[in-house]
């Protein structure tokens, strides 16, 4: 199975400058850069063996027309963008429904981009364990997916919210269990997103049953990012 790690650099950096800084350290196969939308046709320039990503996408199967503020499928594609990020926790958080979610499935694969659709719960569902966690994942993952014949070109990101920019990964033994429930849901490569470090990424590879994984934090540290490519390419 093909190993991925998406740099989600979410609103980072600022300038031109930095971005493309960060994209020539961050240039390793099987990695996918998602900068924000003003650097990716930089980014993209620099890029030899990484492939860019988008963070986000507007949900509407159209190219172009009077829908202001937002960034067809189309668009994404034609510039280069091989990867969209859909159904990040940061976006649901912001008013992203799983009915909207799901449309932006549809969107980007229609316009031939590849997915990584995150789905993961809260702190108070996992407070009630791991199988209730499982339960909730799966019902995401139901409603992304509702209606999608092909699911060739979707790759799924588990991340709990609760390990998101918190320092506290998950357990592997934790990520297997939600994993392999994920694996009967949908036959997708799967991802672990949530405070991965130099330090937690060999065991969560190694025992966390995913094929690779989606870095924040770590992935605008030059060092850290590299360190977490080689783990996962090992
Ligand atoms: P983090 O973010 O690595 O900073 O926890 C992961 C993500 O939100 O994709």
């Amino acid at each position: 199975m093909t190993k991925l790690i998406v740099a989600n650099w979410k609103l980072n950096p600022i300038t031109k400058k930095e971005a493309i800084t960060l994209a020539r350290s961050s240039d390793f196969k099987h990695v996918v850069i998602a900068p924000p939308f003003p650097f990716l046709e930089d980014v993209k320039k620099v890029l030899k063996k990484a492939s860019l990503g988008a963070q986000d996408v507007f949900f509407k199967s159209v190219t172009k027309g009077p829908f202001t503020g937002e960034v067809s499928a189309t668009m994404l594609k034609k510039l280069g963008v091989r990867y969209v990020i859909v159904g990040h926790s940061e976006r649901r958080a912001m008013g992203e429904t799983d009915a909207v979610v799901n449309k932006k499935v549809k969107a980007a694969l229609d316009a031939g981009l590849k997915v990584i659709l995150c789905v993961g719960e809260n702190k108070a569902v996992r407070r009630r364990g791991v199988k209730k966690a499982e339960e909730f994942v799966r019902g995401q993952l139901a409603k992304a997916l509702k209606g999608i014949k092909s699911k060739k070109n979707i790759v799924i990101a588990y991340e709990p919210i609760w390990a998101i920019g918190t320092g506290r990964n998950d357990k592997p033994e934790e990520i297997a269990v939600i994993v392999r429930s994920i694996k009967r849901t949908i036959h997708a490569n799967v991802l672990y997103g949530g405070s991965v470090k130099p330090t937690n990424i060999a065991s969560i590879i190694s025992r966390g049953g995913v094929q690779g994984a989606l870095v924040g934090g770590a992935s605008l540290k030059k060092k850290d990012f590299r360190k977490i490519v080689s783990a996962v390419n090992k």
